[in-house]
């Protein structure tokens, strides 16, 4: 599979660059405003009390900002970071060697936290709510356990897949956040940001051109905006006008609503290979040679968004929308609004 311009995910190269784009405080991360709102009183009463901040979950599709946000945590409440994932720690021993280094008050960033394994994230329950971990001493009849008592901390989890976590972890956090996708105005804020901090002469025509086709996400409204700016000083004078937005989101094949052939692949996979659904996940996968991970993560949550198709019990369907967006007519003809697949 060639690179998406639009995927959510992050890009090695991205990683590098990201850096410079991402902001550091929470009065610079744009958008989100009910969790900014909750979590600056989180962050302060924690500051007030002088303890660690409760721990925090933070869920929603890739690229809105979870591991930005957690950045901000430390940084707001002046400690170390330390960063790890759901997969990287194999052994409960791993976890073990983890918490007992960190420092009091020190943050825990786990990302895809959904993934851990489950001798580990047992292992977790009693250090997130007691600050304490058992550890078994010896082997056989002489083994025995012994409580280690942990410094306060705070781990923040970050997962696009809430539905997969178990309910004692989650119960475990004392905040959950549900990240949302970026409004217009958030986005286009984002785009005015990152033109300053990259030194790109925008129009704010140009801005909207990229905005409304970035599907809500930061990232790929950071991406598209670096294309863009690659076309604008090869096939224009440099700056990015409305003219040169558009002439170069439609030489990435990018349409109007940000969705890209792979979208518009499956969507029309759903209605003329499945007559508009249900199909099922795995059947979706096999005959797009998409990963149905990937399908259910990464493509699927904008569609679900835009209305375009819905999950249900026997599988996908389309909806309206995605036919009138992609002007075809619905099976059987669409001599009539009842032969549209609507929401049940
Ligand atoms: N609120 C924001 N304001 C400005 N820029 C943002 C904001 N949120 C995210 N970004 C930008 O988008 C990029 C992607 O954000 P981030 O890496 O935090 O997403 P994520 O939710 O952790 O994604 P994933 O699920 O793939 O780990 C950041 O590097 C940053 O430049
Ligand atoms: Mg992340």
């Amino acid at each position: 599979m060639t690179e998406r311009l639009i995927s959510p995910q992050m890009s090695e190269e991205e990683q590098i660059i990201e850096g410079s784009l991402r902001p550091r405080h929470l009065a610079e991360y744009i958008g989100q405003e009910k969790i900014k709102g909750n979590l600056s009183i989180l962050l302060e009463a924690a500051r007030q009390r002088n303890e660690a901040v409760d721990h925090v979950l933070l869920y929603g599709p890739p690229g809105l900002g979870k591991t930005t946000l957690c950045n901000i945590i430390a940084a707001e409440m002046g400690v170390n970071l330390r960063t790890t994932s759901g997969p990287a720690i194999e052994h409960a021993g791993d976890l073990a060697a983890i918490l007992t280094s960190l420092q009091p008050g020190e943050v825990l960033f786990i990302d895809e936290i959904h993934r851990l394994a489950r001798a580990v994230e047992e292992r977790l329950y009693s250090a997130m709510e007691d600050f304490a971990l058992d550890v078994m001493i010896g082997k056989g009849p002489s083994a025995r356990s012994l409580r280690l008592s942990l410094p306060p901390f705070t781990v923040v989890g970050a997962t696009t897949r809430v539905g997969s976590m178990t309910a004692p972890l989650r119960d475990r956090f004392g905040a959950i956040y549900r990240m949302e996708y970026y409004d217009k105005e958030a986005l286009n804020k984002i785009l005015h940001r990152s033109a300053r901090i990259l030194k790109v002469p925008v129009e704010e025509d140009g801005i909207e051109e990229i905005g409304g086709r970035a599907r809500g996400t930061p990232r790929i409204v950071n991406r598209l905006l670096k294309r863009v700016r690659d076309y604008a000083q090869v096939r224009a004078d440099g700056v990015i006008t409305r003219e040169v937005a558009r002439a170069a989101l439609e030489a990435m094949e990018i349409d109007e609503l940000g969705l890209d052939q792979t979208d518009r692949n499956m969507l029309l996979t759903i209605i003329q290979k499945f007559n508009g659904g249900p199909v099922g996940l795995d059947t979706l996968a096999a005959s797009t040679s998409e990963d149905a991970y990937t399908i259910e993560d990464v493509y699927e949550p904008y569609l679900l968004q835009l209305g375009f198709i819905a999950r249900t019990p026997r599988g996908r369907v389309a909806l309206q929308a995605a036919y009138q967006h992609l002007e075809v007519t619905p099976p059987g003809g669409g001599n009539g609004p009842g032969l549209w697949t609507t929401l049940p």
